[in-house]
C-alpha cells in the first residue's frame, strides 16, 4: 500500500517511516512546510500529489503545558487538522488511522479506562485531542483511533530521554510516584498501525486503547530506566519519589493514565506490548553496549 504518514520527525512518525517499508509498504512522511494539516488547501494538495491508499496521522500539537496558553493552535492542529484529514480521506474513499491520548479523560477513575468511559479532559491539550477524535470519526466512519499514553522512543522529546539527560548532570533526581500509567514505545505503536492497515478494508473501526504493559508510576519507570542504563555503564543518580503536588506544572497531569486495552486485543488481535522490552530496544540505540 502507499501510506501517507502525517508528521515526519515526530516520535511515532519516525518509527512508522522506518518500519512501513520493511513491511512492504511505500511510505511518504510529510510535515510543515510540505504539509500543514490546519490548511485545507495544503491537505488537498498533498492528497492529490501523493494519491495514497491509506493515511496514518501521527501529527499533533503535543506540548501539553504550552497548550494552556495557546489553545487556538492546539485546536487547529489537534481538532481542525483531523477533521480536514477525515474529510479528505472520506472523499477519496481511503482509510485513516489516528492517534489520541489518555488526556481525554480526567484521570480520576480508580481503575484502567475503557473506551466507553466518560471523557472529561482537564486541560487544553486533552480538550483539543477529544475534539479531534469526534470530528475525525464524524467526517469518516472508516477510521481507527488508537488512544495511547506515556509515549517514549529514542527520538524527539520524552521522559526516557529526559531521565538520561538528567543522569549526566545530577546526583539525585526527584520523580512523581503518584501518577499511574504504562510507558508505550513508539515502535510498538507504529507496528500496531501497520498490523491494522490490511484490516482497514473491513474494520471494526472506532476508538481503541493501546498502551504498554505492565502498569507502573513515573517513579517506577525512572527506576527501570536507571537500572537498565546502569547495566550499560551509565553513571546513574539516586532516585527520590515525590508527589504531584511537589512538581507543579502549568497543565494538570492525570493521576490515572492507565488504559484498558482489551477491546483492541479482541477486535484486532493486537496486545499491549511489554515496555521493559521497548526500553531495552531504545537503549540499544541511545546507549549502545
Ligand atoms: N508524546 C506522548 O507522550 C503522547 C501520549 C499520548 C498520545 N500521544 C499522541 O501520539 C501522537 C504522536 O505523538 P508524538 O509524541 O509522536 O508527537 P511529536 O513527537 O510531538 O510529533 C508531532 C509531529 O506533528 C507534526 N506537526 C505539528 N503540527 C503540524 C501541522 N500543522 N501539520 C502537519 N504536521 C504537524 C510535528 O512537526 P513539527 O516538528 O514541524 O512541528 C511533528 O512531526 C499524537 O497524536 C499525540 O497526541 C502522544
Amino acid at each position: 500500500m502507499k501510506v501517507l504518514v502525517i508528521g515526519r520527525t515526530g516520535q511515532i512518525a519516525t518509527e512508522l517511516l522506518e518500519r512501513l517499508p520493511r513491511a512492504g509498504h511505500d511510505a511518504v512522511g510529510l510535515e510543515p512546510p510540505e504539509l500543514d494539516i490546519t490548511d485545507p488547501a495544503s491537505v488537498a494538495a498533498a492528497m492529490a500529489a501523493h494519491a495514497p491508499d491509506a493515511v496514518i496521522n501521527a501529527a499533533a500539537y503535543t506540548a501539553v503545558d504550552k497548550a494552556e496558553d495557546d489553545e487556538a493552535t492546539a485546536f487547529a492542529v489537534n481538532a481542525t487538522g483531523p477533521r480536514l484529514l477525515g474529510e479528505a480521506t472520506a472523499a477519496r474513499r481511503i482509510p485513516i488511522i489516528h492517534y489520541s491520548t489518555d488526556y481525554v479523560f480526567a484521570g480520576t477513575k480508580d481503575a484502567p479506562y475503557a473506551e466507553d468511559d466518560a471523557t472529561g479532559p482537564t486541560g487544553a491539550y486533552g480538550r483539543s485531542k477529544l475534539a479531534g477524535e469526534v470530528a475525525l470519526h464524524a467526517a469518516h466512519p472508516r477510521t481507527v483511533t488508537l488512544r495511547t499514553a506515556w509515549v517514549c522512543s529514542p527520538h524527539g522529546h520524552n521522559f526516557l530521554k529526559t531521565m538520561l539527560r538528567l543522569a549526566e548532570t545530577r546526583e539525585e533526581v526527584a520523580v512523581v510516584a503518584d501518577q499511574h500509567g504504562a510507558p508505550t514505545f513508539a515502535d510498538d505503536l507504529a507496528d500496531a498501525a501497520i498490523a491494522l492497515l490490511p484490516r482497514m478494508s473491513h474494520g471494526p473501526f472506532g476508538v481503541f486503547h493501546l498502551s504498554g504493559a505492565p502498569h507502573t508510576t513515573w517513579h517506577g519507570f525512572a527506576a527501570a530506566i536507571f537500572e537498565a542504563a546502569g547495566r550499560r555503564g551509565l553513571k546513574v543518580p539516586r532516585l527520590k519519589p515525590i508527589a504531584t503536588a511537589d512538581y507543579p506544572t502549568r497543565a494538570t497531569r492525570p493521576p490515572n493514565s492507565r488504559l484498558d486495552c482489551a477491546r483492541i486485543a479482541a477486535a484486532h488481535g493486537i496486545g499491549a506490548a511489554d515496555w521493559r522490552a521497548g526500553l531495552e530496544r531504545a537503549l540499544d540505540r541511545l546507549l549502545p553496549r
